[in-house]
């Protein structure tokens, strides 16, 4: 079929066809938006997923009602190796000069650029333009101590309240948020738990890794207290069908049941992988039909863009001994995997391959689902590695 009217939409943050399986998580978003609205107290969540199960999506999704109910917003994309201040700025400048636009002169929202001002000059970073173009003098005394976790709080409860003051609530959308190192995380959790004590309209949103929960759990204790952290799965069998039929059927193509088996067998409901397979049988039908030998056509085109694509970056920014370690784990099956088992099979002691686990979870390609278990973050990475590296074997262990 034309390959111009395909509606399938693989690709990193893409918005799909058709979003679904995640009205539950919707209905959470549209009760946090319209209790922020109302000034009730409200818990933001952090959504957290594996690679490729729709969470950019979801957050854009969020990012999209917000705006409507007239919130003004930023979105972030937390980064390995940027510091959350860094991050923050440039956004938060922005939402404080849209505040100034709104109405007349406003004591708080002033405040609230001034201390913008120092919060920067305790960061000791500069900004170049943003900070030039911050035309105002810094509050001495408030945000500029240094001490990130004192000075975002100071820096948020300013916007807070100037955001009080304008009658407009503000969403602070984070994606990748699992990124954000432990002290960041932590000032950022505080700085949140500031507002919500003096009641200030500033909602969080954010989306990471399944380690996210651990993490913000470690770094404040009481950060289980102040969000949810709902669980972002595959689809259910029913929303997997749905993700491809809905589009189809709006084109008058027909899915017969033996082609969603087909997809639903190569994909195992992983949004990503749905959207990959029924992309690429969508091209390769003869007519407007797709069923298990127009899905069969397509699966080598379809594994070539994930290989090379989706799993390939992940691949190639593995040192040598990273690209070992994961393809012993490959080894052994789906997982997840005791740390024992993989020591075991690159015969080595598991008190070794600690500091590389470590980096592996810091890069965010492997994390523990349990205590002492290790899983790769990215569906089906174990099958990825075995096709990439066939010959692969472990090291003999010397008589
Ligand atoms: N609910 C859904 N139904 C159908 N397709 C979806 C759904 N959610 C996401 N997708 C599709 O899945 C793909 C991945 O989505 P997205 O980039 O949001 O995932 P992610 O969890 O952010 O991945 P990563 O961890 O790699 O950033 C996109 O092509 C998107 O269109
Ligand atoms: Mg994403």
């Amino acid at each position: 079929m034309d390959p111009i009217q395909n509606p399938f939409a693989p690709g990193a943050g893409t918005p799909p066809p058709a979003l679904s399986g995640r009205q539950d998580l919707l209905e959470q978003v549209r009760i946090a938006i319209g209790r922020t609205q109302l000034r009730r107290p409200t818990k933001g969540f952090i959504a957290v997923g594996l690679r490729g199960v729709g969470k950019t999506v979801l957050l854009r999704e969020a990012l999209s009602m917000a705006t409507d109910a007239k919130f003004l917003t930023c979105f972030v994309e937390a980064h390995e190796h940027k510091r959350l201040g860094e991050l923050l700025v440039p956004h938060l400048r922005r939402l404080l000069l849209d505040l100034d636009r709104i109405g007349r002169l406003a004591a708080e929202v002033k405040r609230g650029l001034r201390v913008l001002k120092s919060f920067l000059s305790g960061l000791k970073v500069t900004y170049g333009d943003a900070e030039l173009a911050l035309d105002i003098d810094p509050e001495a005394g408030a945000a500029d101590s240094g001490d990130l976790e004192a000075d975002l709080s100071e820096l948020f409860s300013a916007i807070g309240r100037a955001a009080k003051a304008r009658d407009v609530p503000i969403a602070l959308f984070i994606d990748e948020i699992q990124y954000l190192g432990q002290k960041d995380l932590g000032a950022l959790i505080m700085a949140l738990h500031r507002c919500t004590q003096e009641r200030l309209p500033i909602l969080l949103i954010a989306a990471g890794l399944p380690q996210m929960a651990g993490l913000a759990g470690h770094a404040k204790s009481y950060a289980e207290r102040m969000f949810d952290f709902p669980p972002l799965d595959a689809l259910s069998r029913d929303d997997a069908d749905r993700a491809v039929l809905t589009p189809a059927e709006a084109q008058e193509v027909l899915v017969t049941q033996d082609g969603l088996d087909a997809i639903h067998d190569a994909a195992k409901g992983y949004p990503y992988f749905i959207q990959e397979w029924a992309y690429h049988a969508w091209n390769a039908a003869p007519g407007p039909r797709i069923d298990r030998s127009v899905v069969a056509a397509a699966s080598p085109s379809a594994l070539k863009r994930l290989d090379e694509g989706f799993f390939r970056v992940r691949f190639d920014r593995l040192t040598p001994r990273e690209k070992h370690y994961v393809r012993a784990m490959a080894s052994l099956g789906s997982g997840p995997w005791r740390a024992g088992e993989i020591a075991e099979r690159l015969a080595v002691k598991p008190t070794s391959l600690a500091p590389l686990r470590g980096i592996l979870i810091g890069k965010g390609l492997i994390y523990s689902p349990r205590h002492g278990d290790t899983a790769f973050t990215v569906p089906m990475f174990d099958d990825f590695l075995r096709r990439l590296m066939p010959d692969w074997a472990p090291p003999s262990v010397s008589s």
